[in-house]
């Protein structure tokens, strides 16, 4: 039961960690003229790549326009099929299904959230073409077993590594360890350019035909012809997409960029603290970080346990009025009517129980130690301790 509350202070869910360097940094851009795709969104990619230890790093539009782009330049399309968790902004299987490809949904690991490589192999078919492994709200997912199953059978991977720019796995960082992984910059998201993502990968090919397809299929970029000096007649060969970010974005990721690694240390910081803190509060599970991961802390997501003295909506009214944002955790994109209207009937048992008992609460770089205590202090006041 919802019940009445004396102190309120706010504390929104997330808050983007933006500076007065961020607000100045599109000047140039502005200033110049060039404020589509040019050479601030090739110094981000350079600069993003070399950040992550991949050779290339191919700038878009967002996250979702980006995994579109990264399985469409490696050929999925009709008629394949793509293995994707469930429990996943329903972005990552969309991205799939632009392809004209199908979407085959697979397990969870119940302790992590992220693909569980046990359930890969099952729900391979003759048609499957490509594995979609998602570093579930920044922890990274296991890709070394992935990888291992798709080299088995042949299979692509297309790492959604939305929310873990800047996350290691065994010490490697997240972006070099895939075929192609793919990031966003939403406002969500550790770092950002307003909207925004980046493929990384090492395989040039790949590269090029992503660069070509997020511009039409243009056979020429718009940066090289502005620079031959001499005519440049482009030509079209297949059909592209326009998926380009702009200079005024990308001059903003780069000074987000600059600053991702303190902007981590502080999250990692927070999450210890809560870590600590609503160890002991009855009904709440923390975060589990397998020792091959950090951990981006882009949300932090508590399972509620059978014992938990309240349901989850009735604590997230209560936190609400306290003043404190929530989200349920993630949700199961296979019993979305986008899904279930293409006719999806799969049952996924340990998707379906997480999906019902996780919760994010406030997490962010500038969270002050006052909102911390709140969330904290609240929690303990709504649950109880053990
Ligand atoms: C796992 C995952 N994939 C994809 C996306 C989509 O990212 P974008 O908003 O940049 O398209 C999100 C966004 O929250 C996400 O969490």
């Amino acid at each position: 039961m919802a019940t009445e509350t004396k102190k309120k202070l706010n504390v929104p869910i997330t808050k983007p960690a933006l500076g007065e360097e961020e607000a100045r940094a599109p000047f140039e851009s502005i200033r110049s003229g060039w404020v589509t795709q040019g050479p601030k969104v090739a110094e981000f990619e350079k600069a993003v790549a070399s950040y992550v230890g991949a050779k290339h790093g191919v700038a878009t539009t967002s996250c979702t326009t980006g995994l579109h782009l990264a399985l469409a330049a490696a050929g999925i399309g009709k008629g394949d099929e793509v293995i994707v968790p469930s429990f996943t902004f329903i972005a990552s299987a969309n991205a799939a299904l632009y392809t004209g490809a199908d979407v085959v949904f697979c397990e969870i690991d119940p302790r992590t959230f992220n693909i569980d490589p046990n359930d890969i192999e099952k729900r391979i078919t003759k048609r499957t073409k490509a594995i979609m492994p998602i570093d579930q709200i920044g922890l990274a997912c296991d890709i070394d077993a992935v990888n291992a199953i798709a080299k088995k059978h042949g299979l692509d991977v297309v790492e959604d590594a939305a929310p873990a720019i800047g996350e290691s796995y065994k010490g490697r960082k997240v972006g070099s360890n895939a075929h192609q992984t793919v990031f966003s910059f939403h406002p969500r998201k550790v770092i950002t350019t307003g909207e925004g993502g980046m493929i990384t990968t090492d395989d040039d090919a790949v590269a090029d035909r992503a660069r070509k397809l997020r511009a039409h299929g243009m056979s020429v970029s718009d940066l090289e012809r502005h620079k031959a000096d001499r005519v440049i007649i482009e030509e079209y060969n297949e059909l592209g997409f326009n998926y380009r970010m702009t200079d005024i974005q990308a001059s903003i990721g780069l000074v987000q960029l600059r600053r991702l690694d303190e902007l981590l240390r502080i999250r990692r910081k927070k999450a210890a603290r809560y870590d600590e803190e609503l160890a002991e509060v009855k009904g709440v599970e923390i975060p589990f970080v397998p020792p091959y991961a950090e951990h981006t802390y882009q949300s932090y997501c508590l399972r509620l346990t059978k014992d938990c003295r309240l349901d989850r909506e009735d604590l997230m009214t209560n936190l609400l009025r306290r003043g404190i944002a929530t989200r349920r955790g993630v949700m199961a994109s296979h019993l979305e009517k986008t899904y279930t209207s293409r006719g999806n009937t799969q049952r996924l048992p340990i998707t379906e129980e997480a999906t019902k008992t996780t919760m994010l609460i406030p997490l962010f770089a500038e969270m002050t130690d006052e909102q911390q205590d709140w969330v904290i202090e609240s929690l303990r006041e709504e649950l109880g301790t053990t």
